[in-house]
């Protein structure tokens, strides 16, 4: 594994990771446990944000306080799936601007083909997180970061809820540069190049087309 993949072991990810996967849940409860684990997420993703130093006035006293410094976040979900993630990470960080790419993996060669692709105008003065809940081959994470790149941010993280072995390596191989954060690590692909355990299609779960 590289040294830029983050995997969360906390207990309260590993619990909702359980009934997300579980194939009775329905699509109802599974947006509520990916946009739970989206929020959850964020406190570790968020780790490094620069503070400035402000002052304040409590109704006690004159107090020095720290704000987050900077424009702060461009969200990018990666359409369709990425959505799913989107309102978790909003309500910890409401201040984001949002971007999207649209992408559909072939069923036949597993490559992605590009659709929609709209971004933030100042995006070139934000820190970028990639929000998708899958990273399999890593060939549609490759393709968006790929294009926000072209637009210059400031940095980029990739933020998944679960990860092969391989979407790790080809990310990272592709972009050292990006760190991944994954709530859970899996086996491996199987034949279709879907993750094993997994929890399946995420956009079909999410949007109940499956
Ligand atoms: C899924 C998923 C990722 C991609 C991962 O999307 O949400 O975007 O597959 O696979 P990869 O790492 O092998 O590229 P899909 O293309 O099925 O589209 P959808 O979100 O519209 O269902
Ligand atoms: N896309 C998904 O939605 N699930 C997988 O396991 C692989 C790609």
């Amino acid at each position: 594994m590289t040294d830029n993949a983050f995997i969360f072991n906390h207990p309260l990810i590993r619990h909702k990771l359980t009934h997300l996967r579980d194939k009775s849940t329905s699509s109802k409860e599974f947006r509520a446990l990916v946009t739970e684990i989206s929020a959850l997420m964020c406190y570790e993703v968020t780790r490094d944000l620069p503070l400035e130093e402000t002052e304040i006035e409590t109704p006690v006293a004159a107090a020095k306080g720290s704000i987050i410094a900077g424009r702060g976040f461009a969200l990018v979900p990666i359409l369709r799936a990425g959505l799913g993630m989107l309102n978790g990470v909003l309500s910890i960080i409401p201040s984001a601007k949002t971007g999207l790419i649209g992408l559909q993996r072939s069923e036949e060669t597993f490559e992605p083909e590009s659709y929609y692709c709209k971004l933030p105008p100042d995006i070139s003065e934000r820190d970028v997180l990639v929000l998708d809940p899958m990273l399999a081959t890593g060939g549609s994470a490759v393709c968006a970061v790929e294009t926000i790149k072209r637009h210059r941010p400031k940095s980029i993280k990739f933020m998944c809820i679960i990860a092969a072995p391989e979407g790790i390596k080809c990310l990272s191989d592709a972009h050292g540069d990006v760190k991944i954060y994954c709530a859970a690590l899996d086996d491996h692909l199987n034949e279709k190049a879907y993750i094993v355990p997994g929890l399946g299609d995420a956009g079909d779960r999410i949007f109940g087309t499956d």
